[in-house]
C-alpha cells in the first residue's frame, strides 16, 4: 500500500497578533512514471523500481488550508514568500541569499520590432549568483542540511556550479563540481573557484560529467547530489511560474518562452503554474515554449517530430555553452509541460542566439548570457513563422547575467578606441567639431 508522508511542519506565525501552530500538509516524493511514493526523507535520485525520476507532491486541499491562516501574501516577492509551498520542515535551518523577486520587464521596444502589443522578460539573471538556480539551490542546500548532508556535489555547465559552490559556503558544506573541460564560461568558473568548491574538468561533455556524479552519488551515501534531478530544486525553481502570475496581477501570460537545457526549468516553472491553477489563483494556463540551440536540440526535434521519445543527441554544439546538453535528464517532465501546455517547442542557430543577445541589450537594456538570449532568439523565430501571433502577451525568461560570459559579448561589439589622453583627439574620435572655448569674465 502506497504510504504517505507529513511533513513536520510546525513552525509558528503571527496571525492577527496572535501566535498559531502552522498546519502539517502531506507531502511525498513519487515516480512520474509509476507513481511509487517515498518519503520526503528519503534519500533517492531515481525510483528503484522503474528507474524514472521522481516529483515532490502535495494534498493540494491540505495546502490551500494552510494558505488561507497563511500570511505568504505579505512577504515580499521571493522564493520564501512561497514557504507554504516548499518541503522543508523547519523554517530557522534556510540557507538564503535572498533569490527571486527578479524583475518581470515590460519590453515595449522589443514588442515594437517584432510587432507584438505586451511583451515582458523576467529577467533571473537579477539573482544572488546571477540565474535561475539559487532559486532551486536555496531548497536544495536548505533540504541538504535538513537531511544532515555535509558534502554536496553537481556537474554542471557552469551556472548550476556557481550557484552551489556559493549556497555550500553559506551553509559551511564541502562542495564538489564537475565541469566539462573547455566549454564553461569564465564568469562562472570563476564563481565556483571563489566560494571553494573543488572544481573537476571532465575531458569529455556535461552529460558525461553528469553521469559520473550520478554514479558517485549512488557510490557514496554521505554525498548530497544537487543537479536539477534532485525534486528539492525543481520545487525552488516553480516559484518563478508564481512569481510571473503574481506580477501580472494572476492574469497568466498566453506563453511563456524559456530556454531548455537540461529540462529543469521548464518543467519547474509548469508545476508552479499547475499548482497556481489547481490553488484557483489562476484561471488559465499560459503555453509552455522549451527553445533549445540547433546543435543541442533533443527535445526541440522530439517535439518537432511529434514523438514521446527523445534520441540524445552525443556531440552536442552550441554557443550557448550552457544549454550544450545532449541528453537531458528531465526530458519526459519538459515533454509532458508542452504536451499539456498546448505548447512547443523551437530550435535556434547560434547567429540567432547572438543576434537575439545584442538586440535586447541595445533595445532594453537587459544583457544576458547567450543561452538566456535563446528565449528572445525563440520568440523573434516563431513570431517570423507566424506561430506566436501579434496579440498575445508573452513571457520570455532570460536565465543568466551577461556578465556571466564577457567574452562572447565582446568578441561580437565593435572595438574600443584608443585615443591619445587630450580633447582634441577625443573629439575627433567622436566626430565632434573643433570649437574655440570662449570663456566668460
Ligand atoms: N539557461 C542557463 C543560463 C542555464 O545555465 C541553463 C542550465 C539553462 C538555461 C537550462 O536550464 O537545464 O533547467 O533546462 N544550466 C545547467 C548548469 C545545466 O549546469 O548550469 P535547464
Amino acid at each position: 500500500m502506497p504510504q504517505q508522508y507529513f511533513t513536520s511542519i510546525f513552525h509558528y506565525y503571527a496571525l492577527n497578533g496572535a501566535y498559531q501552530v502552522e498546519k502539517k500538509i502531506m507531502v511525498h516524493q513519487e515516480c512520474i512514471n509509476c507513481k511509487t511514493q517515498y518519503g520526503i526523507d528519503e534519500i533517492v535520485y531515481f525510483c528503484p523500481k522503474c528507474g524514472d525520476i521522481l516529483e515532490i507532491k502535495f494534498d493540494i486541499k491540505e495546502l490551500a488550508q494552510t494558505l488561507k491562516h497563511s500570511d505568504w501574501k505579505t512577504k515580499p516577492l521571493s522564493v520564501w514568500r512561497y514557504r507554504d509551498f516548499m518541503p522543508i520542515h523547519e523554517a530557522s535551518q534556510i540557507v538564503t541569499l535572498n533569490e527571486g523577486g527578479t524583475g518581470l520587464h515590460r519590453s515595449q521596444r522589443l514588442g515594437d520590432e517584432l510587432g507584438l502589443k505586451e511583451v515582458y522578460v523576467k529577467n533571473e539573471g537579477e539573482n544572488p549568483t546571477g540565474s535561475f538556480k539559487d532559486r532551486g539551490m536555496t531548497v536544495g542546500v536548505t533540504k541538504a542540511v535538513e537531511l544532515g548532508a555535509r558534502h554536496v556535489i553537481c556537474a554542471s555547465t557552469g551556472n548550476t556550479s556557481a550557484s552551489l559552490a556559493a549556497y555550500a559556503a553559506r551553509a559551511g558544506l564541502k562542495c564538489t563540481v564537475l565541469i566539462p573541460s573547455g566549454h564553461i564560461a569564465y564568469g562562472k568558473l570563476a564563481q565556483a573557484m571563489i566560494h571553494g568548491a573543488k572544481v573537476l574538468q571532465v575531458k569529455g561533455n556535461f552529460d558525461q560529467a553528469l553521469e559520473f556524479v550520478l554514479k558517485l552519488a549512488e557510490k557514496h551515501k554521505s554525498i548530497y547530489l544537487l543537479n536539477s534531478i534532485n525534486p528539492f530544486r525543481i520545487e525552488g525553481q516553480k516559484s518563478l511560474g508564481f512569481e510571473i502570475c503574481e506580477q501580472l496581477n494572476y492574469q497568466p501570460p498566453d506563453r511563456i518562452i524559456i530556454p531548455v537545457g537540461n529540462a529543469g526549468n521548464i518543467s519547474a516553472v509548469w508545476k508552479g503554474l499547475k499548482e497556481f491553477n489547481q490553488l484557483g489563483f489562476i484561471k488559465t494556463l499560459p503555453k509552455m515554449t522549451g527553445i533549445q540551440a540547433e546543435g543541442s536540440a533533443p527535445i526541440a526535434q522530439a517535439i518537432k517530430s511529434n514523438s514521446d521519445k527523445i534520441i540524445p543527441v552525443t556531440n552536442p554544439e552550441t554557443v550557448a555553452t550552457a544549454i550544450r546538453i545532449g541528453a537531458p535528464v528531465s526530458w519526459k517532465k519538459a515533454v509532458n509541460a508542452i504536451h499539456e501546455s498546448h505548447g512547443t517547442a523551437e530550435t535556434v542557430t547560434d547567429d540567432e542566439i547572438l543576434a537575439a543577445q545584442k538586440m535586447l541589450a541595445r533595445v532594453e537594456g537587459i544583457f544576458v548570457e547567450p543561452a538566456s538570449a535563446s528565449s528572445i532568439a525563440g520568440l523573434m523565430k516563431l513570431v517570423k513563422n507566424g506561430v506566436i501571433g501579434k496579440d498575445e502577451r508573452v513571457v520570455c525568461i532570460t536565465t543568466g547575467h551577461g556578465l556571466k560570459d564577457p567574452d562572447i559579448a565582446i568578441k561580437q561589439c565593435e572595438k574600443p578606441v584608443e585615443v591619445e589622453a587630450n580633447m582634441f583627439a577625443i573629439e575627433q574620435a567622436l566626430g565632434l567639431k573643433q570649437q574655440r572655448v570662449i570663456l566668460a569674465r
